[in-house]
């Protein structure tokens, strides 16, 4: 079928209002699914500049990965979902059948797509195909309020799990940028680990004062995270969320407690340059953190819904104007939240 569609043609150039090719499910696994929301991330900044080459990304291009909508048809192999059903949709496209998938670690799976990102259109359309019925989760929430939820509500809520082993009641953790991300990562924290003190760090003053709307108790200019750690907690922080990933914010490592960890999420930089000797002395632990599982999704859409978590967007329709004004605000980072696409 013909589906609308803003279509990357030229790397770093405007988007263009157009018809793509959409495939229809037939007698197999795949899924039709009508766009509501298709949220845009910073990632979608490096790939639109073509500064991120991945395999299976050419132009011509549709972006978007973070996906939520409307079941519009499926394929006869298709089991538990009909048309009608509201779904997001899990972005990375695994075999679902190798070592990693089998554990539910399809982050890892080298066989895997991710639409908008590799091989497969992403959701800047009406309409996605999305190959097989595994990768979509039920939700009974608004799918605009939800498309976020496909990649920087799962993405957090799986970085703030990994960091819980390393928090007690007296920790700090220091949010390093203030985004998208550290939206869902401040609420995630605040209800999994209340009694940690949160300490968010942002360059802009009103990313700071939002950082204090979501739950974090301090927020602070990069430059005073120092200060206030050795106010809070003298020995050092207990974890660094890193929403940002470059060489600025690794300069906060030598500020965590002996075995304090770095859960990297962003990838902003070309590197990341660990303190040899501080790392090696306080015996600190960088972890690395790709996206969640698909149980991770399901488990957070509950939690998301039993906690009252709120998805902080602003809506653009799905026009060429609209769309480049928001992706040149992400780029600039002018964006309080989420811009979510609503075809
Ligand atoms: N690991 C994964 O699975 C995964 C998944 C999704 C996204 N990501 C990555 O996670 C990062 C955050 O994504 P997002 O969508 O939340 O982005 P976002 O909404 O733009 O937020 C990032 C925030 O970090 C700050 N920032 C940006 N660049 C910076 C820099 N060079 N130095 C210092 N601060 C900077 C900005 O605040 P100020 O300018 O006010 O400081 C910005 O508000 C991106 O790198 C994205 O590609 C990773
Ligand atoms: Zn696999």
């Amino acid at each position: 079928m013909r589906s609308r569609a803003l279509i990357l043609r030229e790397f770093g150039k405007p988007l263009r209002l157009g018809y793509i090719d959409v495939p229809e499910p037939g007698d197999d696994e795949a899924v039709l699914i009508r766009i509501v929301g298709a949220g845009m991330c910073k990632t979608d900044i490096r790939l639109w500049k073509g500064e991120e080459p991945r395999e299976g990304f050419r132009t011509p291009f549709v972006l978007g990965h973070e996906n939520a909508g409307v079941v519009e048809a499926v394929g006869k192999r298709v089991k538990g979902l009909n048309p009608g059903d509201k779904v997001l949709v899990y972005a990375i496209w695994a075999d679902l059948n190798c070592k990693y998938c089998r554990i539910d670690k399809c982050m890892q799976c080298r066989g895997h797509a991710i639409p908008g990102q590799s091989y497969y259109y992403g959701g800047y359309a009406e309409y996605l195909y999305v190959p097989n019925y595994r990768y979509l989760v039920k939700i009974d929430i608004d799918p605009v309020e939800a498309a976020p939820l496909a990649d920087a509500g799962l993405t957090s809520y799986s970085a703030v799990k990994k960091a819980l082993p390393y928090l007690r009641p007296d920790s700090s953790v220091i949010v390093y940028g203030v985004g998208g991300l550290a939206s869902y990562a401040i609420q995630f924290l605040r209800h999994l680990a209340p009694y940690v003190k949160i300490i968010a760090v942002s360059r802009s003053d009103n990313k700071l004062k939002w950082a204090v709307e979501l739950g974090a108790h301090y927020a602070v200019h990069p430059s005073e995270v120092n200060k206030i750690i050795k106010d809070l907690s003298p020995d050092g922080a207990s974890v660094m969320l890193d929403f940002v990933g470059n060489e600025e914010s690794a300069k906060m490592i030598p500020l965590l407690e002996p075995s304090g960890a770095v859960v990297l999420v962003g990838m902003e930089g070309k590197s990341y340059p660990i303190p040899v000797f501080e790392t090696t002395v306080w015996q600190y632990v960088v972890i690395g953190s790709n996206y969640g599982s698909i149980s991770e999704m399901e488990e957070m859409v509950k939690f998301v819904k039993e906690h009252g978590i709120k998805s902080y967007i602003e809506k653009v329709s799905l026009d060429e104007n609209a769309v480049n004004n928001a992706l040149n605000k992400l780029a600039e980072g002018k964006v309080l939240g989420r811009f979510v696409i609503t075809p």
